[in-house]
């Protein structure tokens, strides 16, 4: 097959041939939405407001393959209260609105988090009482807004230091104390009592005192009754570096009565990125999708974007690319038919269909 695209749109769904001149028998090709489905697993994209607005083939592929949307940026606090007591809710009303009107579930992102801050609180030099009082006002206000058609939000964003086992020095904590992380969910989840709560990290899918810290922390907010319902493992991989053990390391959490879901999962390829690797990410896709279906209470994985040009990896990893199963030009990889390829598996009984 010489390179080249066939774009077909049917109905809600786009088809696509795969990539890179591969023979079609090659990979599988099923629907991805609805062999999600038939799993009772969530399969979600992070999603920008911009091209969700004005791109067609962006909305055929975000509503075509997924299940649930991610906010990847628009419900950051930099972009929902940019002045103190001045919130913006068209990009959240535009995402959330988007996913009624396909059928989608949403997940919150995110809530306290130490980036993607406006200046004004950032900057702030703050009082426990009236950081609270900030925390509050913003929880009330944005979950306030879409109490009863946000299935989880993440309530707790990188709490722990990039690669350490230590809270993170962020705002919350100076002004608050190790009990933010507490406070936060309280304030969550007496304003949208239906949404599943979580901790969202990163690093932590492998194991390791940065995971063995989060385990205690939630250790102990389970003991104390805190409203925790589940841990984000991000899974932000390098190609070559998805954990082996990913099922044991989320069954340590569920076992405690948590949810484990994949929130963020991309898998960036060093450059220059040849086909052979394009294929062993296809695997990589696979894997994951596989762990979280092995895992009684992995409700679902979200990869973060729904394409290349669309992906933080360039960016923020330089010298890497190629991270997403959709590549530049919306033609599908291998990672999109691994996951085809692990939701497409004989059922293993463990889980009921929705
Ligand atoms: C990233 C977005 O993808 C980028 O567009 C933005 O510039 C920075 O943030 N962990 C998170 C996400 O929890 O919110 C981050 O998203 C990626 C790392």
């Amino acid at each position: 097959m010489a390179v080249g695209v066939v774009v077909l749109v049917v109905g809600a769904a786009l088809v696509l041939v795969p990539w890179s001149g591969e023979r079609e028998s090659d990979h599988a090709e099923g629907d991805l939405r609805q062999l999600a489905d038939a799993r009772g697993m969530d399969l979600g994209v992070a999603v920008a407001v911009d091209p969700l607005a004005r791109d067609s083939t962006y909305q055929d592929v975000v509503s075509g393959n997924y299940t649930s949307m991610t906010a990847e940026n628009t419900m950051k606090w930099s972009l929902v209260q940019p002045e103190r007591g001045e919130f913006d809710f068209s990009g959240p009303d535009a995402l959330v609105d988007f996913a009624d009107e396909h059928g989608m579930s949403m997940r919150g992102h995110t809530l306290t988090w130490h980036n993607q801050l406006p200046e004004w609180l950032a900057e702030g030099e703050w009082e426990e009482e009236e950081l609270r009082e900030v925390l509050q006002e913003h929880t009330e206000a944005l979950l306030g807004r879409y109490q009863g058609r946000m299935q989880a939000w993440d309530v707790i964003n990188e709490p722990f230091q990039d690669d350490g086992p230590e809270l993170r020095e962020n705002l919350w904590l100076e002004a608050m104390g190790e009990d933010y992380i507490a406070h936060a969910l309280w304030t969550a989840n007496a304003v949208d009592p239906d949404a599943e709560l979580y901790i969202n990290e990163f690093n932590v899918e492998g194991g390791g005192a940065k995971s063995d810290a989060l385990y205690e922390l939630a250790s102990d907010l389970l003991e104390r009754d805190v409203p925790l319902h589940g841990i984000g493992f991000q899974s932000h991989f390098l190609h070559g570096q998805v954990p082996d053990d990913l099922v044991e390391q989320m069954e340590r959490f569920t076992d405690l009565g948590l949810d484990v879901a994949v929130t963020e999962l991309d898998v960036r390829i060093p450059e220059p990125v040849g086909q052979e690797q394009i294929e062993e990410q296809g695997q990589e896709y696979r894997q994951v999708v596989q762990a979280c279906l092995e895992v009684e209470r992995c409700p679902g994985v979200t990869v973060w974007g729904a394409a290349e040009h669309h992906s933080w990896v360039p960016e923020w990893f330089p010298g890497t690319a190629q991270a997403l199963p959709f590549d530049e030009n919306y033609v599908p990889k291998p990672a999109r038919s691994g996951m085809v390829d692990a939701l497409s598996r004989r059922r293993q009984g463990r889980r009921p269909s929705r």
